[in-house]
């Protein structure tokens, strides 16, 4: 494994120039297909005797090099780039799981992943139990006998809760499942969940990694260490009849995941990333290092002038001395904790949507991670469609603003909320 930091990391990992026609920059291989030299060299690379590219679907040269940074950069064997972050979630659940399987999973999640968990998977046999993950022990409390992964966000969008990682790794040990991080919002840069205990990471490439609010984009990286052959996943020791026989956990040791997500994964959902997006989000990862940074700075000054201003209720970021995960972010997210803000104002609902629609350098959307400032208020939007009890559980208080912090000068981003709370008056 490279000795190189993060910062190198995200310049050189897994591009090699020579293979590249010295080109400095990783190029986009806008091409859907390969030539074979033959049908021997064909046969060969569908048979695995050879790796090499056959369909952009399933791999591509661009794409790869994306796949090898990230895999460095979070310390795994493998990585797999997906269309977007959900794309990741829900191929990398449907190639791990079948009808009758459960999930245990926090009950602090980004809305869209909640929905999946809790509506779309059950109708497919999938359930799920969420848990209150502030207490590592509802993790080992909720298995049940058909649970093969545990399911969380190590900093949870938008509760921004951050999870004793170490402590919930070894109850997903004990009940020999894997544990899957969405590591999206702290980003690589902050926290590398493998360190801590995680088996699978997860990140939309939409957000930070990107950086830039221009591609979508989603990826696995398989830390390479659960043991798949401890008898609870006969998909990976048996014969696959999805792929010629292929026993994954013989052939492919610690990459057996990594492969049967392409081979398997991809292939049957189809979820690939376009070279032109892995491209951007190639020009966004160079940079993740100095930006989060700077997001991360930046949100913490937002978050103490916001604790001293009247109209705010409350504020939440887990930088400051107040806030309850404090303790946890000190030894999980010591180098910054990333760019999200949440707070509420003294005048609830309906004060929330008036400071929401008027700032002018926030942008009411549905994003985070830009570079640029953003704001949404979730109980109308992105959580409208979960009950009271839902939202309650994900972190969503009715009077709930999310920030989404960033490069731009402080004093600017304090000016534009200053105003829009005049507007309250
Ligand atoms: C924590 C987290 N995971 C996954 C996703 C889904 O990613 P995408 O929008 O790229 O599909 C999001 C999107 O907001 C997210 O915040």
């Amino acid at each position: 494994m490279s000795t190189q930091k993060i910062s190198t990391q995200a310049l050189h990992a897994g591009h090699d120039t020579n293979s590249t026609s010295g080109t400095r920059a990783v190029p986009i291989y806008q091409s859907s297909s390969y030539v074979f030299n033959d049908t021997e060299h064909a046969a060969n690379l569908f048979s695995l005797k050879e790796l090499g590219f056959i369909y952009t679907r399933l791999n591509n040269p661009t794409n790869d090099i994306l796949q090898q940074r990230l895999a460095a950069i979070e310390g795994g064997v493998g990585a797999v780039v997906f269309a977007s972050g959900t794309s990741a979630i829900s191929t990398g659940l449907l190639t791990l799981l079948k009808a009758g399987d459960h999930i245990v999973a926090s009950s602090s999640l980004y809305g869209g992943t909640f929905t999946l968990l809790s509506v779309t998977l059950p109708r497919l046999g999938i359930t799920t139990t969420f848990v209150d993950a502030s207490n590592p022990d509802n993790f080992k409390d909720a298995v049940q006998d058909n649970t093969r992964a545990f399911f969380v966000e190590s900093l949870g969008n938008p509760k921004l809760d951050v999870l004793d990682l170490e402590a919930i790794a070894e109850h997903s040990k004990a009940a020999k499942v894997p544990f899957i991080v969405d590591n999206t919002v702290a980003s690589p840069a902050l926290l590398n969940p493998i360190k801590h205990g995680a088996n699978l990471v997860i990140h939309s490439l939409t957000k930070y990694i990107g950086g830039q609010g221009n591609s979508l984009g989603g990826a696995i990286i398989d830390a390479g260490t659960f043991d798949w052959a401890n008898g609870n996943y006969p998909e990976f020791t048996e014969p696959s009849a999805g792929y010629h026989g292929l026993v994954y956990s013989e052939a492919l040791g610690a990459a057996a995941f990594t492969f049967k997500l392409i081979l398997e994964g991809l292939r049957d959902f189809g979820g690939a990333l376009s070279p032109f997006n892995a491209f951007q989000i190639i020009q966004g990862l160079e940079t993740l290092p100095v930006r989060i940074k700077q997001h991360s700075a930046n949100a913490l000054e937002l978050a103490e002038w916001l604790e001293n201003k009247e109209e705010v209720a409350w504020v939440n970021y887990p930088g400051l001395e107040s806030s309850k995960y404090n303790a946890l972010a000190k030894k999980y997210l010591p180098k910054g904790q990333s760019g999200l803000v949440t707070f509420g104002l003294k005048g609830g609902f309906e004060a929330a949507k008036s400071v929401t629609d008027a700032t002018k350098i926030f942008s009411l959307l549905a994003n985070i991670g830009d570079t640029k400032s953003l704001i949404i208020h979730p109980a109308s939007t992105t959580h409208q469609q979960l009950t009271d009890e839902q939202q309650e559980s994900s972190g969503v208080t009715k009077d709930l603003i999310r920030l989404s912090v960033g490069l731009e000068d402080i004093e600017d981003l304090k000016a534009d909320l200053e105003e829009a709370f005049a507007s309250l008056k």
